[in-house]
């Protein structure tokens, strides 16, 4: 069976206790940390940013996955990567020259992903398809965790799975809002390889034990 990967959000964190939490994540069977950072620009809420990033890198040595959804990534990639993101993802929807964006990143030394909001059609990544190393398709609308899965999703993982192998591309398809053990196995069978989830994991009584649930559940 193909690798499924699980990406807690720690967007659902308790901010009080990032070193356990990340304690708690570095136990766990999770692959990547998933840092949501939001600039009250591009969605209507503002996160967390480049401080609490550089602290996290020092606590964990899983790959942190780095989802921007900010304007103007490019003035801020060589930032994120100093404060030790591995992907950094932006936002189609943030980015007329998306191209020169992707390259930015990858010359950087990062892994270069691209978020794709509900209402936009994967097939505008054809040119650039094969220069990724992950797209990433939001299942809510970004800004908030703890929303409902829109249900179209599947369908678009199918549609981008299919424009990855038409190109001979290589990027993985991670999903990002609204997934639990109930979802998590329908998503994978669509096409998907990393699940992102936030208050699945951290508003349940065993975060751990939630994390390895959802990879079983992804898995079977
Ligand atoms: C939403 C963020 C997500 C969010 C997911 O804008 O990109 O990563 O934390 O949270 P849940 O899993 O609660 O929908
Ligand atoms: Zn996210």
């Amino acid at each position: 069976k193909k690798p499924v990967l699980i990406a807690p959000s720690l967007l659902a964190a308790n901010f009080l206790e990032l070193g356990k939490e990340a304690d708690m994540l570095n136990r766990s069977e999770a692959d990547w940390f998933h840092l949501d950072v939001m600039d009250g620009r591009f969605v209507p809420n503002i996160s967390f940013g480049l401080p609490v990033i550089s602290q996290i890198r020092k606590a964990t040595n899983k790959i942190c996955d780095v989802h921007l959804m900010i304007e103007e990534p490019e003035k801020y990639a060589e930032a994120f990567k100093n404060a030790g993101a591995d992907i950094l993802t932006v936002h189609y929807e943030a980015c007329p020259h998306l191209h020169r964006n992707i390259q930015q990143i990858k010359h950087l030394g990062m892994k270069a992903g691209v978020a794709l909001n509900p209402h936009t059609p994967v097939g505008l990544l054809e040119n650039v398809i094969r220069d990724l190393d992950l797209v990433l398709i939001m299942s809510v609308n970004p800004g908030f965790g703890g929303q409902t899965f829109i249900e179209q999703t599947y369908h678009k993982i199918a549609q981008l799975r299919q424009l990855i192998n038409d190109n001979n591309g290589h990027a993985l398809i991670e999903v990002d809002g609204g997934i639990s053990a109930e979802n998590a196995g329908q998503l994978i069978q669509a096409g998907a390889n990393v699940l992102v989830a936030g208050s699945a994991v951290f508003a349940s009584e065993n975060p751990e034990q939630t994390i390895s649930g959802l990879k079983s559940a992804a898995m079977a």
